[in-house]
């Protein structure tokens, strides 16, 4: 693939261990360190590991997640989701490598009543929304080359998407409740792996909306999940404020990735697919 050298960042997460994988699969040449050798956070550090390993391609996989949690921790969401993410952006731009980072769908606020667009106004509710805004920001300044993709509701291998929370939770309850007016897309990252290194070899730039096809609310997905699963619980649903929480949520944050489609040529499968396919590559028990 154009004789690329990837680095990823983050890459014991969701979405960097998709990469670390697809990429060795496909014989690139990537580098997959772990966080405790690869510190967003320590520019220094990075910026040497970087001069040792002179990647072309530095793909962000890093990112603080915890959205309660950062209404507590606001210091390191926006140490990771901000900080660490301008200090690339300025590398990237003095090294000359092309930078891919994810954001998310909760830099919207919910409000608009249909699918937000890459014209839409962000404006976050919270404060790791906050974070990843500003982190949006200091990419879209920097000056450098980049792709900068908002997500949203990311699955992919491990213990904290949301197919293996569905399974663990239908072990130990025979009614499951889910909120009917939570509503954004479904995104597997073996999606998200494939269709960023499709932009990277077509050689687009800028901000776009990577996400599966369609939306749901997280009622119509846990359904869809334990359809898949054969999962006998009964599962009713119900509004978010069953659920107070310390961060405040969009409602309706589904994006569209139109623009994507169009310009890399493709159809973007449906969530409804992806899971389908990513139940094959990675089947839970
Ligand atoms: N998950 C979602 O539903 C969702 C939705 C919208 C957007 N996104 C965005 O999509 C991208 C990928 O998400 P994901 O689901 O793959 O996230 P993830 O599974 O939480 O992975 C993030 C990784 O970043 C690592 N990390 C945290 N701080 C770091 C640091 N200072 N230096 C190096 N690594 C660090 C984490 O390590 P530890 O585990 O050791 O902390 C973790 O392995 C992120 O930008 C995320 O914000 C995700």
């Amino acid at each position: 693939m154009n004789n690329q050298k990837y680095l990823i960042l983050g890459a014991n997460g969701q979405l960097g261990k998709q990469f670390a994988k697809d990429l060795s699969a496909r014989k690139e040449t990537v580098i997959a360190p772990d966080e405790k050798d690869c510190d967003i956070t320590s520019i220094d550090f990075l910026s040497k590991f970087v001069d040792s390993v002179r990647p072309t391609v530095i793909i962000n996989c890093a990112a603080y997640n915890a959205v309660d949690l950062a209404e507590q921790q606001s210091d390191t969401a926006y140490l990771i989701n901000t900080t660490a993410v301008k200090n690339i952006a300025t590398l990237c731009l003095d090294k000359n490598i092309f930078l891919v980072h994810y954001s998310s769908d909760y830099v919207f606020d919910g409000l608009k009543g249909n699918l937000y667009t890459e014209q839409d106004t962000a404006n976050p509710l919270n404060i790791y929304g906050k974070s990843k805004r500003v982190g949006e920001e200091a990419i879209l300044s920097s000056g450098g080359q980049y792709l900068l993709f908002r997500t949203s509701w990311v699955f992919g291998n491990g213990t904290q998407n949301f197919i293996h929370k569905m399974l663990q939770w239908s072990q130990k309850n025979s009614v499951l409740k889910l909120t009917a007016d939570e509503v954004s897309v479904p995104t597997s990252t073996i999606d998200l792996v494939d269709i960023t290194l499709r932009a990277i070899n077509k050689k687009l730039t800028g901000l776009y909306h990577l996400t599966n096809s369609d939306y749901a609310s997280r009622y119509e997905w846990g359904r869809y999940i334990a359809k898949q699963l054969s999962i006998q619980s009964t599962i009713i649903p119900v509004s978010i404020s069953a659920f107070p929480s310390p961060a405040q949520r969009p409602l309706f944050s589904a994006m569209s990735n139109q623009h994507l489609q169009h310009d890399l040529g493709i159809t973007i499968p449906d969530w409804r697919d992806a899971i389908r396919r990513f139940l094959i590559e990675y089947p839970v028990q």
